[in-house]
């Protein structure tokens, strides 16, 4: 028999404990035990292990080979819940966007996000299993996003993924969101391997990442203020399209001239890999307010694509660059804003040319998701990093190896 103990706080090495096992592993075991919390010591010699630590399992399980994980995503306004089976093959992926009511107030509202995922989060789950056709004997531990993201929300799925692991004795899975966008790659794309480089853009992050392994990343560049996505949703605002900026900002740019405004490209500097984007953003609301003193006409899909032009074109530049100094085969692209249809055309035209493989999730595996976390959560499965009864949420989590 075979189980271990992830100690959080005072102790960070992940001590693992055998009986049954040869003398040389017991001892082993026993020096790790001298030096556990006085409570956990005292549930293993009460032999309640398994219910009372919830990352323990059985070393056969991970040798199994088709491993299904149940996986949950509450870290913003989508509430979410997948089960995939070995990292790339997805049985269910059940997203329930809140959209419709952050709408009417022109963002996600966190204290209504998280309500929302509470009344929801049971329902998505019930229908994930259903969807996969699995019962819960065949699943092999329960993946949740633990961070970055908005607290409240991310508390949601991470309680009741807690309780789940605990009631079913089942080991429980620690993922962050970026990690999550960059693995989403995985699943569409089979002969996808690490090394690549990934750009990920979203509403809340822009990462360029170096994928040296498996949950190995370094990253390269991050935006030193507003997130491409923001950008879109703040630029989409000021226009009068709505909420989420995005979308509508790539619909209305396809009637429009992307070089009818010649607005600014935030390069920093030339060695850099980092983004900025809220000059972009100042230099389309002084636009807008120009002409608004002047009387002069705004076409609003003229705006929206020479802004768009210029989002696009910096993030591009960047994500070549990056693969540049990688010498890499593979571009990846992750997260909300790379389901915008000009940047992965304009990725795509400029990976042909460098002769990079360009690889990109379709657009329901960009947008949140909890897929991606089934994804990412398999190759944690199969290094055994598990978490404990005190995973908390960290919203501020950064993408670390
Ligand atoms: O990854 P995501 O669903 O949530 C976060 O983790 O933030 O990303 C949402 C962001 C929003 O800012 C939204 O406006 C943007 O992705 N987005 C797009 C497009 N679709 C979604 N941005 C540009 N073009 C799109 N087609
Ligand atoms: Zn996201």
């Amino acid at each position: 028999m075979f189980f271990w103990l992830v100690n959080k706080g005072s102790f960070t090495e992940k001590w693992r404990i055998f009986f049954d096992a040869p003398e040389d592993r017991v001892g082993h075991g026993r020096n790790g035990l001298d030096n556990l919390q006085s409570e956990k010591y005292l549930w293993l010699l009460n032999n309640e292990i398994y219910s009372s630590i919830i990352s323990s399992g059985k070393l056969e399980e991970n040798m199994k080979d088709k491993v299904k994980i149940l996986a949950i995503e509450s870290s913003c306004d989508e509430t979410a819940a997948a089960v995939v089976e070995n990292g790339r093959n997805v049985l269910s992926n059940v997203i329930l966007s809140q959209i419709e009511i952050h709408k009417e107030f022109g963002g996600v509202v966190p204290e209504v996000a998280s309500r929302k995922h509470i009344e929801n989060i049971n329902d998505v789950v019930e229908k994930a299993l259903k969807d996969a056709n699995v019962k819960l004997e065949e699943i092999d531990a329960v993946a949740v996003t633990y961070g970055p993201g908005l607290v409240g929300a991310l508390l949601v799925g991470i309680n009741f993924a807690k309780g789940l692991a605990y009631g079913w004795k089942k080991p429980l899975i620690a993922v962050n969101h970026i990690e999550g966008h960059i693995n989403s790659n995985y699943i569409e794309n089979k002969n996808l391997q690490p090394p690549f480089v990934c750009l990920v853009a979203s509403g809340g992050h822009t990462h360029l990442v170096y994928v040296e392994d498996y949950g190995k990343y370094e990253v390269l560049g991050v935006t030193r203020d507003d997130a491409a996505g923001e950008a879109f949703d703040k630029v989409a605002r000021a226009l009068g399209l709505g909420y989420p900026g995005g979308p509508l900002i790539d619909k209305a740019a396809k009637a429009g001239n992307k070089k009818a405004i010649k607005f600014p490209r935030a390069i920093i500097d030339d060695e850099s890999l980092d983004f900025s984007f809220s000059g972009l953003k100042s230099a389309v609301l002084n636009y807008l307010h120009n002409s608004q003193q002047k009387n002069e006409k705004v076409i609003i899909e003229d705006v929206a694509a020479s802004f768009q032009e210029a989002v696009v074109e910096v993030l591009v530049m960047k994500t070549i660059k990056a693969a540049k100094q990688k010498n890499l085969k593979y571009v990846a692209l992750a997260g909300g804003v790379a389901s915008n249809s000009r940047l992965r055309e304009k990725l795509q035209e400029e990976c042909h040319k460098y002769n990079y493989e360009f690889v990109k999730p379709s657009s329901i595996l960009c947008t949140d998701n909890a897929a991606m976390i089934g994804c990412a959560a398999y190759y944690k499965y199969m290094k055994n990093l598990f978490a404990d009864g005190s995973l908390n949420a960290i919203p501020n989590l950064e993408l670390a190896n």
